[in-house]
């Protein structure tokens, strides 16, 4: 049976990377729904620098994932063109740098829906057509491993996808599916693109490895995890050495 991917926030960093991870080990007929939501250009950037086989099997979706409305729709259109889904990667993840003085309820609401609460319920949907024996990976953060003074409703957020990568577990149980996180530190993608030469030396100063990682560091990283067919319940950490001296 051909491969079925899904990857949420596929079109640019740790998900992009993701993508091209699985193109590279892909064979014909396989195919990879790929979300995104704002960035058109970068949509379209991220599939020229697709090879036509490799565009073949990539199916470009639009859809808010801050939005209950939008992912029943991505959904939609995941099942109208496939009766299965082997590997879901549940990336899709924001942050605020606002202080916790400055929160408001409304802002609160969007980042705590696009980071835990659609992505719970994106997994309840396509549950029923996970294929027996496939993988669920989420893009945790190592934020949700140790409070980062940056941003209060992120890291929470993020141990939430901690403890429901666990919690999922058993509710996976009956057909095999694996369910695992990624806990990344800070990984130099365009997420950090505002960030300060002061801000980068700050924080470099406590990794041990004294650089942010690479996204093919991560992508590899995920690889591994949706082909290891033991691993079930694991936060992998990925971060370098942070904070361990
Ligand atoms: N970079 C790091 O240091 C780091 C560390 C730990 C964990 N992580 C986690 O890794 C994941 C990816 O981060 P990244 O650094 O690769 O980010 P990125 O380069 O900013 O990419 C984010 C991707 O998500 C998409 N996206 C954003 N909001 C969306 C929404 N509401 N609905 C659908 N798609 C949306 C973006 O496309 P559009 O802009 O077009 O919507 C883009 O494709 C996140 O969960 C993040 O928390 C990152």
């Amino acid at each position: 049976m051909n491969r079925v991917s899904v990857v949420t926030g596929g079109t640019s960093g740790i998900g992009q990377g993701i993508v091209e991870k699985l193109l590279a080990h892909s064979e014909a007929g396989d195919r990879i729904f790929v979300n995104y939501a704002h960035n058109e250009e970068r949509a379209d950037t991220f599939l020229k620098s697709l090879s036509p086989e490799q565009r073949e099997k990539v199916v470009l979706v639009k859809a808010d994932m801050s939005s209950y409305e939008e992912m029943l729709s991505f959904v939609k259109k995941i099942k109208d063109c496939t009766d299965h889904v082997d590997w879901l990667v549940s990336n899709v993840g924001i942050s605020t740098y606002a202080k916790y003085e400055d929160y408001t309820f409304e802002e609160w609401n969007r980042i705590v829906n696009t980071n835990l609460s659609v992505p719970v319920f994106l997994i309840k949907e396509l549950r029923p057509v996970m294929t027996e024996g496939g993988s669920v990976l989420f893009m945790g953060s190592y934020a949700g491993q140790q409070a980062y003074s940056s941003s209060l409703v992120y890291g929470v957020t993020k141990a939430a996808i901690h403890f429901l990568t666990k919690s999922l577990v058993k509710e996976f149980e009956s057909k095999s599916i694996t369910v695992n996180a990624l806990a990344p530190g800070f990984i130099q993608t365009p997420w950090h693109v505002n960030r300060s030469r002061e801000s980068y030396d700050r924080i470099n100063k406590k990794i041990a490895l004294h650089r942010f990682g690479q996204i093919e560091e991560v992508a590899d990283m995920a690889y591994s995890i949706l082909t290891n067919g033991y691993m079930n319940g694991s936060i992998v950490d990925i971060h370098g050495g942070y904070d361990y001296f």
